[in-house]
């Protein structure tokens, strides 16, 4: 029986064959990344029936206490990538240095970076978690024979040198948001066909809004544009902006960013005098976000200037965020400026 959906299989096809906008190597790397989602989906929903809830007993690269479920994720999303022959290297926000394909399976162009299971801090408390991921191209070698060497160095481009990017949310549904430069689109998980279906096609973010997500307890850490912004937003109707305006923070990045390029908002991590270069990985988090927020009418900064021209100097460096409704992010960015 004919049902008219769109499977993430299609879309990809058409990106492919129509658009030449994919080549089958992006287009299997990608259709790998969803695979893994879903097993990572599959055992985020599981929870404590499967032992995963619960500390790993082992902190990463970040100093970060590992949950089971981080440690899983990333085993997950570096097994199903390693074997494919379209990457040169992955790299995750778990994992202090990249990790090379093994020398047993041929190697490809891409290089995969990946969060794999973001607002980790969350899963105990059975709220929202996803996935976050990036697609590079791996430069060729100086001698013009195969790929880069695929050390820390191959992976430091600027967020504009992504090719794909999207990330998976682990919440009521399980939703997988892509974009691969022509813009952003949605796909939710059909548990029992085992398959993405396009739910969410061309999402809009809308340019102004009336809600904001910032964590209010470092309030007196930030600097004095972002404490502007968000006393003028806490003023309501009779302060300067002349309208009352709404306070979301879920805490995980893909859930608070879902919630944008659903009905709009602006997100928040700046900079502060605790977390000086901000909080959030510009490799594993900010880029891969910036990208699909622009590819979906929204923008993204770090408060000086566009996210996705900085310059990375470190694989887990990290970056002030300002991303969501275009005029509101233009608004900070002014405030910075003045
Ligand atoms: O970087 C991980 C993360 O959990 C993000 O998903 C989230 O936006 C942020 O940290 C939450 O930080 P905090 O615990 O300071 O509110």
């Amino acid at each position: 029986m004919a049902t008219g959906r769109i499977s993430l299989t299609r879309f990809l096809i058409e990106r492919q064959r129509d658009k030449a906008l994919i080549n089958a190597d992006l287009r299997l790397l990608i259709e790998t990344v969803a695979r893994a989602c879903k097993a990572i989906s599959h055992a985020v929903n599981k929870g404590a029936l499967a032992g995963n809830l619960g500390s790993a007993g082992t902190d990463n690269v970040q100093g970060e206490v590992q949950k089971k479920l981080d440690v899983l994720s990333n085993e997950i999303l570096l097994e199903a990538n390693e074997w494919g022959g379209n990457l040169a290297a992955l790299a995750s926000e778990e994992m202090e240095d990249p990790h090379p394909i093994p020398t047993h399976f041929p190697k490809g162009e891409y290089l995969l970076l990946f969060d794999p299971l973001d607002g980790s801090s969350n899963i105990d408390v059975n709220v929202s978690v996803g996935t976050i991921f990036s697609v590079l191209r791996c430069p060729k070698a100086a001698s013009g024979e195969g790929y880069c060497e695929a050390d820390e160095k191959a992976f430091l481009q600027p967020g504009t040198a992504q090719i794909a990017a999207g990330f998976a949310v682990y919440g009521p549904t399980t939703m997988l948001v892509l974009t691969v430069g022509d813009g952003t689109h949605g796909f939710t998980l059909d548990r029992e066909m085992g398959s993405f279906v396009l739910t969410h096609p061309d999402i809009r973010i809308p340019e102004d809004t009336a809600e904001f997500a910032i964590n209010m307890s470092n309030m007196r850490r930030w600097e004095a544009p972002v404490k502007r912004y968000i006393d003028e937003c806490l003023a309501g109707k009779t302060g300067p902006r002349g309208k009352d305006f709404n306070m979301r923070w879920v805490a995980s990045m893909v859930a608070d960013v879902y919630r944008i390029i659903t009905r709009g908002g602006i997100f928040m991590y700046p900079r502060d005098d605790k977390n000086k270069a901000g909080r959030l990985r510009l490799m594993y988090e900010a880029n891969p976000m910036s990208f699909i927020i622009e590819q979906a009418g929204g923008a993204s900064t770090d408060g000086r200037g566009r996210l996705m021209e900085v310059k990375p100097e470190g694989l887990h460096q990290r970056v002030a965020v300002i991303l969501g409704s275009k005029n509101e992010v233009e608004r900070v960015t002014a405030y910075h400026k003045e």
